[in-house]
């Protein structure tokens, strides 16, 4: 086990659709295999990345139950009373679920006492021996469940799929400086540039564009626009199980190393470490 306490990313956009939960998924499927031990958190009532992992299929579903999302830490007053439900093994990764749960937890019960903003936060210190990196998924727009998410973690990544999905950049940046009532180094750490098309004069120059924002946070490498995102959701395997060599897949490796290099320059997972011992 890591004497570093988890890394506590947090991908957010208010812009719905530029890639969050692709993003989140597969980024946690690459940090996996690369031997770091990963949880993902779904936070959007939308529940994609739940549904994308297959955990809506079947009624008796583990991921149906409201009593397995993350949302019951937002019933107590008390954030150290705050304790998270088992999440469940999917893939290479712990997921805590998103369902109904999340709708009937977490923003009435913030709206009704605004002190247990900071619940999540709390609840995820309790594991955060357990893991190298924890990955939360948020949903688009303002509602009370995007700040409780996002305190819950130090570092916010912007996926950004045109210039245009920064309009709403301010907000968000104000929802962050907020936010440091609960966690006091939160800070927005990096664009994802997605849905990149390498050939296309619009795309380039919408990497450009974001390149003048750099003062705000680093620019990862762009992850290119493949059809195996859409996939994903109807297969229920992650990019590496459906096509490890296709494009996307190796964007997402380098991406996922970038993210490696930025937040835990100084640690070795797990798995590679004992490889190269074994090795
Ligand atoms: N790199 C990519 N190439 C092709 N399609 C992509 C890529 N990234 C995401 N998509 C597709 O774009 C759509 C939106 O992506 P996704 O659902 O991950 O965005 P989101 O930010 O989570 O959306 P929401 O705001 O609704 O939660 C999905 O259909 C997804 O499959
Ligand atoms: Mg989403």
């Amino acid at each position: 086990m890591s004497m570093q306490p988890a890394t506590r990313l947090c991908m957010a956009n208010i812009a719905g659709g530029a890639g969050k939960t692709f993003l989140t998924l597969s980024i946690g499927a690459a940090l996996a295999r690369q031997g770091y031990r990963v949880a993902v958190l779904d936070m959007d009532a939308q529940a994609s990345a739940t549904k994308w992992v297959g955990l809506h299929d079947d009624r008796s579903s583990p991921g149906l139950d409201p009593e397995r999302t993350a949302g019951v830490v937002f019933r107590v007053d008390e954030p150290s009373d705050a304790i998270l439900p088992d999440p469940i093994r999917v893939q290479d990764f712990d997921l805590w679920p998103a369902n109904d749960g999340i709708i009937r937890d977490v923003a009435p019960n913030i709206t009704a006492d605004s002190f247990r903003m900071g619940n999540l936060r709390e609840a995820l210190r309790k594991r955060e021996m357990d893991y190298d990196f924890i990955l939360i998924d948020t949903q688009p727009g303002r509602s009370a469940d995007l700040p409780a998410a996002v305190v819950a973690a130090d570092h916010v990544l912007v996926p950004v799929c045109d210039v245009k999905g920064l309009e709403n950049l301010q907000k968000l940046v104000t929802l962050i400086k907020g936010g440091r009532a609960y966690a006091p180094n939160l800070q927005l750490r990096m664009f994802i540039p997605n849905k990149y098309q390498a050939h296309r004069r619009m795309s380039r120059r919408e990497l450009e564009l974001l390149q003048g924002y750099e003062s705000v946070a680093v620019i990862a490498p762009p992850v290119r626009l493949g059809d195996l995102a859409r996939s994903i959701q109807e297969d229920h395997r992650s990019i590496f199980d459906i096509d490890p060599k296709a494009g996307i897949t190796q964007d997402i490796v380098e991406l996922a190393h970038f993210i490696v290099k930025t937040f835990r320059p100084l640690q070795q997972p797990v798995g590679a470490a004992s490889q190269e011992v074994a090795g």
